[in-house]
């Protein structure tokens, strides 16, 4: 198959057409590009897990351009949820509920409940629009690093899809926060830019437990993710990141460090990527960083940048890339 990259406002039509005749294409997002199919039509999601070489125990996010459109999704809604859609949708948020008939195994991994996300790319919702809810994971290879560029989709999936959407660089940077509404207290299963302090403020409670819960709870959480092709650490500080340079650079290898701005002079004329400035800056660089580091280099050091917020929302990715490894 030959895979064509089009701006994304001018392949909303020929897109929506792939995805009523049960093909895929890859559209942009806020978070990060996203493999869709029509998310009633088990046929057209079952060639996402073939494309992407993904376990099919790992349920895919079902992404929505209007609120009504949940009620052929999901069943016995709660009012939560409605607070939760007014507050943060569209954008990078993922609410698990309890799934309905129409939504085939295939979509929640045999599972009886459902994620579903509204995205607050227009191209997106627009391509959602003309077609259909689209049962959509990240447009990576199954336990490569999420793509943040069409370019990042094409290296990982030519040939695998006829369409990519290109909508430029994505705004926010990582995966939705995923939080399960069918929990007695929701569960943060996975952390993103909508972070459990802003939940809070409408949840009363929300559970932020330790890894370990996390891991248990989300069915794609056993697998390792984001994972660059070469070995990676996390390093506690920017000094840290710096002595683990000049000791894998003695052992013959070519490391990077991946830091702040605010720490180039302290890497000095070692190979270093920046994440830039803002916590923001360093959601949206992150994969971006990563993709550049293993194109480049054979080992890639990250600075730790915090452990809560955005920060560490940020942080849950790298530690994933890293596969635990500290320095
Ligand atoms: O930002 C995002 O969420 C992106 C864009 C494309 O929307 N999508 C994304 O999809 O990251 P994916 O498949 O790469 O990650 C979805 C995560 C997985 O960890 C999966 O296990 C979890 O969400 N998930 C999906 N449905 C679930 C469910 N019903 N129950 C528990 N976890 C679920
Ligand atoms: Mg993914």
């Amino acid at each position: 198959m030959q895979t064509r990259v089009l701006k994304a406002k001018d392949s909303i039509d020929e897109g929506a057409s792939l995805i009523r005749s049960g093909e895929l294409v890859v559209f942009p997002t806020e978070t990060v590009y996203g493999l869709g199919a029509n998310a009633f039509d088990e046929n057209a999601v079952k060639k996402i897990f073939i494309a992407k070489g993904r376990p099919q125990d790992n349920p895919l996010i079902v992404h929505i351009s209007s609120l009504e459109q949940v009620r052929d999704i999901a069943v016995d809604v709660p009012e939560v949820f409605y607070e939760l859609a007014n507050r943060f949708m569209p954008g990078p948020i993922t609410l698990i509920l309890k799934k309905s008939d129409k939504i085939p195994y295939a979509v929640t991994a045999g599972g009886e409940t459902v994620g579903v996300r509204m995205p607050s790319n227009e191209w997106a919702r627009k391509l959602i629009e003309k077609s259909f809810p689209l049962a959509a994971p990240s447009a990576n290879r199954s336990k490569h690093i999420s793509p943040t560029t069409a370019k990042h989709v094409l290296d990982d999936l030519n040939g695998e899809v006829a369409l990519i959407m290109d909508d430029g660089a994505c705004k926010v940077g990582i995966e939705s926060t995923v939080l399960d509404l069918t929990t007695d207290v929701p569960t943060i299963l996975r952390p993103g830019a909508i972070t459990a302090e802003m939940l809070v403020e409408i949840l009363g409670e929300v559970n932020e437990n330790g890894k370990v819960i996390k891991i248990a709870k989300a069915p794609g959480m056993k697998y390792t993710h984001y994972a660059p092709k070469v070995k990676t650490v996390c390093a506690e500080s920017i000094d840290h990141a710096v002595r683990e340079y000049d000791r894998a650079k003695n052992d013959g290898l070519n490391p990077v460090v991946v830091a702040r701005d605010i720490y180039r002079d302290k890497v000095e004329d070692r190979a270093q990527i920046s994440l830039g400035v803002t916590v923001e800056d360093y959601c949206r660089n992150i994969y971006a960083a990563l993709h550049t580091a293993e194109d480049g280099f054979d080992y890639i050091i990250v600075e730790e940048l915090g452990k809560t917020g955005l920060e560490g929302s940020v942080m849950n990715r790298v530690e994933k890339a890293a596969g635990g490894n500290r320095v």
